[in-house]
């Protein structure tokens, strides 16, 4: 992997391109005018874009992957509003809890958890795909949305590079009222319109029990599963589904505690 600037950048774009790789211990090269596919073609590796707004992967032969709240900012002002979210809803996530979103992809979920979590509560979010993990942190640090309780809630986000397993395995007993998946829905059903996108790059294992037995013995309240209405892995884990009329995505809920059920 290569790290280089976008095609026109400032002095603040090189700096920033030049800190990303020394950060990541990854290679800088000068852009040079060249086009990113030459470069891919020249260097044969996949080349980190990083513009004066934005930063994009753009992986061997595959497509480019670049981070936006997209849908996140829809929820999140809607969560500003008052409204209802149905991720929140499900894990019953109020200021001050902890949530371990074990599948992070491009965050919006864990965006949402921290909104919800609030300055007091903490979000951790675990990736294994090395390219979606620097692309998420990195937009997570510097995307701007200009609204502040949304920017603040994208840095509270603490990314950790790291298969969910491994990581599970290293938490004691009920270190966090949450524990989250979102797993790439199984070959079966197809994933939506922006996950198709990144697919090529994700990490695409099936969720197993070995993860889920290691999420109850972390989570103090609740694990979470979301899902497509249809998949399997609800009752195969023993997750209870909350039927929603109006989205083929559902959320399951194993509650932990009866004390913390109301
Ligand atoms: C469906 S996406 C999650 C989308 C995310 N909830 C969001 O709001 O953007 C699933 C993500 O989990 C990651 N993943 C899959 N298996 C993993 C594992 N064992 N450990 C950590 N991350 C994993 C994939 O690489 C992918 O980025």
């Amino acid at each position: 992997m290569i790290v280089t600037t976008g095609g026109r950048y400032n002095d603040e774009t090189l700096s920033k391109a030049k800190d990303i790789a020394r950060r990541y211990n990854i290679k800088f090269v000068m852009r040079k005018k060249r086009a990113v596919e030459e470069m891919k073609t020249h260097y044969d590796d996949d080349i980190i874009v990083v513009g004066n707004d934005e930063i994009s992967i753009s992986p061997k032969e595959k497509v480019a992957v670049k981070y936006h709240p997209n849908f996140a900012l829809v929820r999140a002002k809607r969560l500003l509003n008052k409204e209802k979210d149905a991720l929140i809803e499900a894990a019953e996530l109020e200021s001050g809890m902890s949530f371990l979103d074990c599948t992070m992809g491009l965050a919006a979920d864990s965006v949402i958890a921290s909104l919800a979590a609030g300055p007091a509560g903490k979000v951790i979010a675990l990736e294994r795909s090395f390219i979606i993990y620097l692309t998420t942190r990195e937009g997570l640090a510097s995307y701007d949305t200009n609204i502040k309780e949304i920017d603040d809630a994208m840095r509270r986000v603490e990314t950790i590079h790291q298969d969910y397993t491994d990581y599970l395995k290293t938490c004691s007993d009920n270190s966090f009222d949450i524990v989250y998946f979102d797993p790439m829905f199984t070959s079966e059903i197809s994933s939506s319109q922006s996950l198709r996108a990144i697919e090529k790059v994700t990490h695409n294992e099936s969720l197993n029990k070995e993860a889920v037995d290691e999420a109850k013995r972390v989570a103090r309240r609740k694990v979470v599963l979301k899902d497509h209405f249809r998949s399997t892995r609800f009752e195969e884990f023993g997750f209870k589904q909350h039927i929603r009329k109006t989205s083929k995505v559902h959320y399951g809920v194993i509650s932990m505690n009866s004390e913390f059920d109301f």
